[in-house]
């Protein structure tokens, strides 16, 4: 899909690019060239994905351990790339932490620590890659954001909130810091299977219906997402800026009025259709 050596110029720096589709978009951008730095909390499963990462890809990757709530870890972090590196070119935002709760239920606590570490996380990360990239005049941001950005979502208002925000930062700075050749964009995913997240919001037994609501009936693949994600980060894209793209396999416009139908079996659908056009047909003359 894309030819080797594309992301050669780069060094992208991923949050929380040890595990999950952080760790898959880490291998994609290493694959096509890209140095990378990436951060986690956790500091031996960061190592061994680093390990994993150069050994699949002859790239180099800097592993710093580091929570994106913290600002002074994030610009220590942000250094130590530009020290090794030379520069950064890229970061994608990907650092996310998440739960479903009753939203009635909810400490301030709780709200707090979601909103800072997607929120607050986002902003510190673009900030200190930011000003960096400002000096050197060149920059590319991709956040991982969600569909319920837009529409919210019940019991993970935390989540819908600070989501919402990273999207509000991305479009604010995409027209902000154009001038500085910096652009800014984001992916808006649907499900996409990860320990990370599905421990937390894919209770046992709901999968089927999880799977159910989506249009082509299958939940994303990382690959597909890591692609995309290589092509906003790569200067393919260099024309795109303050963009959304939702991979969801049509998930979110799923919930229109009537296209919960398309769950049922066709000779349901047809018989409730007969029933109504009969009802309301016109008496012949
Ligand atoms: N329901 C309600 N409240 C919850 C909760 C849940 N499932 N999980 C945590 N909280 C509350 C805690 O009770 C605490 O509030 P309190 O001090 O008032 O009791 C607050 O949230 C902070 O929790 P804590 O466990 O101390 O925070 P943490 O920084 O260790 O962990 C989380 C942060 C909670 C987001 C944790 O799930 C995490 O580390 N997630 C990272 C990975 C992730 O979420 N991936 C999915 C991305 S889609």
């Amino acid at each position: 899909m894309f030819k080797d050596g594309l992301l050669a110029d780069e060094v992208i720096f991923v949050t929380g690019g040890g595990s999950g589709l952080g760790k898959s978009m880490s291998l994609r951008f290493a694959e096509l060239g890209a140095r990378l730095v990436i951060c986690g909390r956790r500091e031996g499963i960061l190592e061994s994905a680093a390990q994993e990462i150069e050994e699949a890809t002859g790239s180099e990757v800097l592993a710093l351990p580091c929570d994106v709530r913290d600002l002074g870890q994030v610009e220590a972090v942000v250094q130590a790339g530009i020290d090794r590196f030379g520069h950064i070119s890229g970061l994608v935002n990907n650092a996310a932490g998440n739960f479903l709760a009753q939203t009635e239920t909810l400490s301030s606590n709780a709200f707090r620590t979601v909103v800072d570490i997607v929120l607050t996380g986002s902003f510190h990360a673009t900030l200190a890659c930011g000003r960096h990239m400002i000096e050197k005049g060149r920059g590319t941001v991709l956040s991982i954001t969600t569909t319920y950005a837009w529409t919210g979502s019940a019991f993970v208002v935390p989540s819908a909130c600070a989501k919402a925000g990273v999207l509000a930062m991305t479009r604010s700075l995409a027209v902000e810091w154009a001038r500085y050749g910096i652009r800014l964009n984001a992916i808006a995913p649907g499900p996409f299977p990860t320990e990370g997240a599905f421990s937390r919001l894919m209770p046992p037994g709901i999968e089927e219906a999880a799977i159910r609501k989506i249009p082509l009936r299958r939940f994303g693949e990382h690959q597909e997402l890591a692609n995309l994600a290589t092509y906003l980060m790569s200067p393919q894209s260099a024309y795109v800026n303050g963009e959304v793209v939702t991979i969801d396999g049509g998930e979110w416009l799923n919930g229109g009025e009537f296209n919960h139908f398309t769950s049922l079996p066709d000779e349901q659908i047809d018989g409730m259709f007969e029933q109504l056009r009969a009802a309301t047909r016109k008496p012949s003359k």
